[in-house]
């Protein structure tokens, strides 16, 4: 049931990929006319109206090129956001004006204004886009792009047939990759990180949370809203609670990772004294949950308070793989004696995390094996927030505003597990306030002593 659960959630994310495989080379504008065939599934319009095929007067046959586009695509300003009129571009003259920098044309036709009708008043959304497809110089660049993350990231291989499957998935993922980008809403960049030669299914193995362990009574407390006003941005890392990013590695222990470094706030916010704690010891002695195979905050906390409280990570290092449990209780630093379940509003969750320190969450993962920095906000279909598969740690908020266009984007600085090489020196930044990933669904807190 549960595997049947999360493999549905990563297919629904990823069918798109078969898709495009078909139409490759013909994914944006430009190239070869490609616009004027049917369009694979994932451009254009948040709301699957792209799917349909289109006429062949480039946009939507139906007229559904007049209804709202998702933000990531077109025009650099957000025009494309904004209602097309019959004319399909924009109403009230936006397609009429230069596009931003950054989008589509190479050879800086977009940058000149749009004419009255379709796309560029001159046809020059008829001409290639970006870079060239066909397979010579994308194979060569694949290549090269391969050789370069081997590098980057230490990759061995240790036989011709590895090494060629490798680069294969590579390859697929590049594909994923450009998914994320292309459909992007916040100003996150997705690329090759030291992941992009797993599968999906090897990268699965490495997160490890499990909403099937809940109880199904959960007997966690709601947590205490406080009422007072907060800063516009906050972030615990500078109040010295927050251990540097650690590495569960090759384990789905997330959970583990999660709990701790909550716990390692709570404690530091009380006692005045950071300890790093034993991820290892939760893995080996918290039977509940499953080790490797992963867990649940909520099972956790309590396992904590059963055990009798947390070792160091320097007297329970971490292996990354199960074990027996050597819990030595006189080697306890800290303890638990019970735990909070925080709101999803994501206005409470700050108010919470101000008051009383980080927060763990369970987030999709969806949007993390490519993530590179910025602030994520990946379409609700890319990023289903009711199938959270990963545990993170919450420790502060803020608003970032572009460059040139002055979008707000809020977000929350998340600490990861998977070492300070990964993401914003270990850390994610995600969309904040409508919910991104269910970043907002599974929010719970240890209460100390
Ligand atoms: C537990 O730790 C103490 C030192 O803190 C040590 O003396 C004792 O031998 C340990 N017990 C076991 C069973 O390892
Ligand atoms: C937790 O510990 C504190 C301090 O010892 C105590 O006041 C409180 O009642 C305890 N809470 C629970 C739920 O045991």
């Amino acid at each position: 049931m549960r595997l049947i659960l999360v493999v549905c959630a990563l297919s629904s994310a990823w069918v798109v990929d078969a898709q495009l495989l078909r139409y490759e080379g013909k994914i944006h504008f430009g190239t070869d006319g490609h616009d004027q065939q049917p369009h694979s599934k994932i451009l254009l319009g948040s709301d699957g109206h792209d799917q349909k095929p289109h006429g062949q007067k480039l946009l939507g046959v139906d007229g559904h090129d007049q209804r709202l586009h998702s933000q990531a695509l077109l025009g650099g300003d957000g025009h494309d956001q904004r209602q097309h009129s019959q004319a399909l571009l924009g109403a009230d003259g936006h397609d009429l004006r230069s596009h931003g920098q950054k989008h589509f044309g190479v050879d800086g036709h977009d940058q000149q204004p749009h004419g009255q009708v379709l796309l560029g008043g001159d046809g020059h959304d008829q001409q290639p886009h970006g870079q060239k497809v066909g397979n010579g110089p994308r194979e060569l660049s694949h290549t090269h792009m391969f050789k370069g993350f081997m590098k980057k990231y230490n990759k061995a291989y240790n036989s011709q047939s590895e090494f060629k499957k490798r680069f294969s998935i590579f390859r697929q993922n590049l594909k994923k990759i450009h998914i994320l980008q292309q459909s992007e809403r916040g100003t996150a960049k997705y690329g090759p990180t030291k992941f992009s030669d797993l599968t999906e299914h090897e990268f699965r193995r490495m997160l490890g949370l499990r909403p099937d362990l809940k109880p199904t009574l959960s007997q966690m407390e709601p947590a205490e809203i406080p009422s007072e006003e907060i800063p516009s941005s906050f972030d615990w890392r500078d109040h010295g609670i927050v251990t540097p990013v650690k590495n569960q590695g090759m384990c789905g222990s997330c959970w583990a990772f999660s709990v701790t470094g909550n716990v390692e706030g709570q404690w530091a916010l009380k006692h005045k004294h950071l300890y790093s704690l034993s991820e290892q010891e939760l893995v080996d002695c918290d039977k509940t949950d499953e080790g490797c195979n992963g867990g649940m905050p909520e099972n956790a906390y309590e396992a904590i308070a059963k055990l009798g409280g947390l070792e160091t990570e320097n007297d329970y290092p971490y292996e990354a793989k199960d074990d027996q449990c050597h819990f030595n209780e006189t080697k306890v630093k800290v303890t638990v004696n019970g735990s909070v379940e925080l709101p999803q509003n994501e206005d409470d969750l700050a108010r919470w995390l101000v008051k009383h320190g980080p927060i763990s969450i369970g987030i999709n993962a969806n949007a993390l094996q490519f993530y590179v920095g910025g602030v994520s906000h990946p379409l609700r279909f890319l990023c289903n927030p009711k199938s959270l598969d990963h545990g993170m740690l919450i420790v502060g908020y803020g608003v970032h505003t572009t460059k040139y266009l002055h979008r707000r984007q809020p977000y929350w600085i998340v600490k990861n597990s998977w070492g300070p090489d990964w993401g914003e020196q270990g850390y994610y930044r995600v969309y904040r306030g409508d919910g991104t990933c269910g970043v907002n669904q599974m929010a719970t807190s240890a209460i100390v002593p």
